[in-house]
């Protein structure tokens, strides 16, 4: 029900932070991928070690550590997100949110934040019921601000009352419900978005019963074009030859040739988002060959080549209709990112997605991918995933960089 839910968790400092790992667990359990944000008191009651060891990613705590500002600005780590989970909310934060007050990392990406937020107090029974903290609630409430809990009965300070941090797996059920009801209500970041994806190889031809081709199976491209479709985008893939079936609510334009993918890209635009996963040759026959060429003609025969058209780098330099991000594929078999940090400023395309296809990896043509996004300014290591679930990752990140549906 989780899956690839991104969960931007804020642990704020109270005795139930320790119930923040096993909540930690249970979300990913399910799927989602947790990220998380410690406020100063949050790591006097548990250590960033152990939320960094349940979550598989640092616990960020500083807001201004230069490091974790190199690594993920705070406005990244706030946008980056489906859901903003605060567990457990004490009285304090509840009054930051509620004031606008932004003094450290957690108070800061609460602030920024345009994602929906869900609180998990958790508080003494005095505190919770003291008229500030009341006050603070409705404001929140009135913000759209979802919470879940607190229970009632014995609290850590011996007093019993309300105020004990909702049990992990109402919490969870409560994070259920909220994606749920969302997908239900459509979620469709990239709704009024039009995308093109070229996927799969090319079929140069030598004659014309021969041609020159390549291992590229077509199946990273046909999931990103379906993860983009699924995001509400109208999408158009345009493929070389694959055994693949046309994915659904995708428009499918099937060519050859390096120069027909082209074409149909052309015809295509405009788009806001072109995503070139193709493994297009690099080389086709510099005359046509109109027939076949006979084994008994003399000598082997030499193959006369002329460069293709390199698509992701003339869709990236087009003046008025360029789409306002493009995305290059580079499949490499060694210094993987160096040399997709160079490709992605030779071609001007704006992020590279570089895989490592060495023969070790087993990568070429298999179901999963090991991918690393190369930006302008960033490189970041995906871990090792289906080529479906890098394909719904990456639509994530494009739906986050264009921004808000335009219907
Ligand atoms: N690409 C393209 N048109 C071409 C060649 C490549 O659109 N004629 C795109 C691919 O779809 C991919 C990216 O460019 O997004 C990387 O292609 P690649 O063939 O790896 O790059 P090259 O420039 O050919 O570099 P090399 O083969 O030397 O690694």
């Amino acid at each position: 029900m989780l899956q690839d839910k991104r969960v931007l968790l804020i642990v704020g400092g109270g005795i139930a932070a320790y119930k923040a790992l096993d909540l930690i667990r249970r979300l990913r359990e399910r799927g989602a991928r947790v990220r998380a944000i410690m406020t100063r008191a949050g790591t006097e009651f548990v250590t960033p070690l152990s939320v960094a060891s349940l979550t598989g990613e640092k616990a960020y705590t500083d807001l201004f550590s230069l490091t974790d500002e190199a690594e993920m600005g705070h406005i990244r780590l706030s946008r980056e997100a489906d859901l903003v989970l605060v567990a457990p909310a004490t009285a304090d934060l509840m009054a930051s949110m509620a004031h606008g007050i932004a003094r450290d990392l957690a108070t800061t990406a609460l602030l920024a934040t345009d994602k929906p937020v869900m609180i998990a107090p958790s508080m003494n029974v005095q505190m919770w019921l003291h008229p500030a903290t009341q006050r603070n609630l409705r404001i929140l409430e009135g913000d759209g601000i979802l919470r879940v809990g607190p229970g009632s009965g014995d609290l850590a300070c011996g007093e019993s009352g309300d105020g004990r941090l909702a049990e992990v797996m109402d919490i969870v059920a409560a994070v259920e419900t909220f994606f749920s009801a969302r997908s239900k209500a459509g979620d469709q970041p990239l709704a009024g978005r039009r995308a093109l994806v070229t996927a799969g190889p090319t079929h140069e031809a030598i004659d014309p019963v021969r041609y020159i081709a390549n291992r590229s199976s077509g199946k990273q491209g046909y999931a990103i074009a379906q993860a983009l479709a699924a995001l509400g985008a109208e999408t158009t893939l345009v493929s070389g030859p694959t055994v693949l079936p046309d994915p659904d609510r995708v428009f499918t334009v099937r060519v050859e040739s390096a120069r027909e993918m082209l074409a149909a890209c052309e015809a295509a635009l405009p788009a806001d988002v072109a995503v070139c996963v193709a493994a297009v040759a690099d080389w086709r026959m510099a005359d046509d060959t109109r027939q076949k060429i006979k084994k008994n003609s003399g000598a082997p025969p030499a193959l006369k080549l002329v460069e293709n058209p390199d698509i992701l780098a003339g869709l990236s330099a087009r003046a008025n209709d360029r789409p306002r991000l493009v995305v290059g594929f580079a499949a490499e078999t060694q210094n993987v990112v160096a040399y997709a940090q160079a490709k992605r400023a030779k071609k001007h395309c704006d992020w590279i997605v570089a895989n490592d296809v060495s023969p070790a990896t087993g990568i070429m043509g298999g179901d999963d991918n090991t991918v690393h996004l190369v930006t302008a300014d960033t490189v970041e290591d995906w871990p090792p995933a289906s080529k479906s679930a890098v394909a719904e990752r990456l639509a994530r990140r494009i739906a986050d960089h264009l921004g808000e549906p335009t219907v």
